[in-house]
């Protein structure tokens, strides 16, 4: 099964959606890694802050420091709305001097300037602060190294307010880009779907072009050519509804000939008068079952029939000759002298060879029928020029008027008062054939005057 191809639309959006949505995912990383870090330097401060407050509250008693700090000072000290603050405080020797037991030692060495990272504490993410600070504001006093642990509740919101901040509107202009990027697609793609409905719409029978303005110009040559093959399919359709309807007119008048034959030959008690009635409907059903045959052979030369044909190179001067041949004893039995005049040589042209025997025959066949008895018939061949091969067919039969010269070609056409019968599809079909082979047909004034000359005119293969 072959998958749909996806939309345009979808198509579009998806290259445009999913870059700007890889390309926001890495900003907003970005984003967050900054919004932290700014978040820190500002509440570091503060942290420090608290740490010094703390210090403040250290005596040195004896060179020795110790930390005086009620409980309630100790709690108003580390009181904050919305995170959890603790401390340990420890002398230079490393006594601790006060605050949260579960703080591990700090290894700051001493004199080593502040130290700001994030740990854990009561299984608590939280941001340390360490520092060494002097006791006292007297000189020479001793150090005491003081670390405070703070959570991360104001940090971390700070953080998100900032990120979003940043990364809302730009979420906000690719919601924007996607909506006028679809609406844009859509729009530009409208007259396509316009015409998918003109082509859904239409009837089967209806083979007229379809419109091209508004058209995006990269479809307008495929609607172009869509035009053009409805434009051919309408010529054919038309070719062979007149065909059917020409058919059925021409098939009507010798099958009621038949049955009324019939009706009469049923009647008939003499078996003389019978035989002679059947020996009739015989010649009738011949006729009927040429016709029929050259009602075939028009539909299957029509230009562009289905069957391409297949053209091969065929010497014309021989094949005339052995075509001609086989119309000798017609041509006895009428009298008439067919004559064959050739070049003697081979004479190349493209053709097919069964297609080119009926346009041969359908020529010679007139040419016998409707000349003088005694007459004389010639098949010619000859090479008109250095590309071209002619074959002519002259008889001495009555002229056919200059006025009927291009008529004959035309189906059904027969000249008034042609005596012998026929369906008037012989000259026809061989036009057609002559056009299949490239070649052109034409009735011209006969050499010496009297009859016709048909010439068909090839080029050499
Ligand atoms: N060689 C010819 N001499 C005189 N008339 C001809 C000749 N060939 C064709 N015609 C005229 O042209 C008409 C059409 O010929 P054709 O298409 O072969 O149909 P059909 O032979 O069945 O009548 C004929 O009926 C005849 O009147
Ligand atoms: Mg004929």
């Amino acid at each position: 099964m072959h998958k749909p191809e996806p939309r345009l639309q979808r198509k579009l959006l998806v290259l445009l959606l999913v870059p700007l949505l890889a390309l926001l995912a890495l900003d907003a990383a970005a984003a967050w890694w900054t919004s932290v870090r700014l978040a820190n330097l500002a509440y570091d401060r503060s942290l420090h802050e608290i740490a010094r407050e703390i210090v403040l509250h250290v005596r040195v008693e004896d060179g020795r420091p110790r930390l005086d700090l009620s409980q309630g000072a100790a709690d108003v000290l580390l009181r904050d709305p919305q995170d959890r603050l603790s401390f340990r405080l420890a002398a230079e020797d490393g006594t601790v001097l006060g605050g949260d037991p579960d703080i591990v030692p700090a290894l700051l060495a001493p004199g080593a300037p502040p130290r700001y990272f994030g740990d854990q504490l009561h299984d608590e993410p939280v941001r340390f602060v360490e520092a060494w600070m002097p006791a006292s504001e007297r000189a020479a006093s001793p150090r005491v190294l003081i670390q405070v642990a703070e959570t991360l509740n104001k940090r971390n919101t700070l953080a998100w307010e900032m990120l979003l901040s940043i990364v809302a509107p730009q979420l906000l202009l690719i919601l924007i880009a996607t909506f006028i990027v679809w609406f844009g697609v859509k729009r530009g793609l409208a007259p396509l779907a316009r015409l998918r409905r003109a082509v859904s719409d239409r009837s089967h029978l209806d083979l007229s072009p379809l419109a091209t303005d508004n058209v995006p110009g990269e479809v307008r040559p495929l609607v172009d050519e869509v035009n053009d093959l409805m434009s051919r399919l309408g010529r054919t359709f038309e070719f062979q509804n007149r065909f059917v309807a020409d058919a059925a007119h021409q098939l009507k008048t010798p099958v009621s000939g038949l049955k009324a034959q019939i009706e009469l030959a049923l009647r008939e008690s003499d078996p003389e008068r019978l035989r002679h009635a059947i020996a009739q409907l015989y010649v009738s059903a011949d006729r009927l079952s040429r016709l029929v045959r050259q009602l075939l052979s028009l539909a299957r030369n029509e230009p562009g029939a289905l069957d391409a044909v297949q053209l091969q190179p065929l010497d014309l001067d021989a094949f005339a000759l052995q075509v001609g041949m086989d119309w000798v004893p017609q041509a006895i039995r009428r009298g008439i002298d067919l004559g064959f005049e050739g070049v003697r040589r081979p004479m190349m042209i493209a053709a097919e060879p069964d297609r080119l025997r009926e346009l041969i025959n359908n020529l010679i066949d007139n040419a016998i029928r409707y000349s003088e008895r005694d007459g004389r018939v010639t098949v010619r061949v000859s090479e008109t020029d250095a590309d071209h091969v002619q074959l002519a067919i002259s008889d001495d039969g009555p002229a056919i008027p200059v006025v009927e010269r291009a008529r004959v070609f035309e189906r059904f056409h027969r000249l008034l008062g042609t005596p012998e019968d026929g369906s008037g599809l012989g000259l026809a079909i061989a036009s057609e054939i002559a056009t299949l082979h490239k070649a052109r047909i034409t009735l011209e004034e006969d050499s010496d005057g009297v009859g016709n000359t048909f010439s068909v005119i090839f080029p050499k293969a």
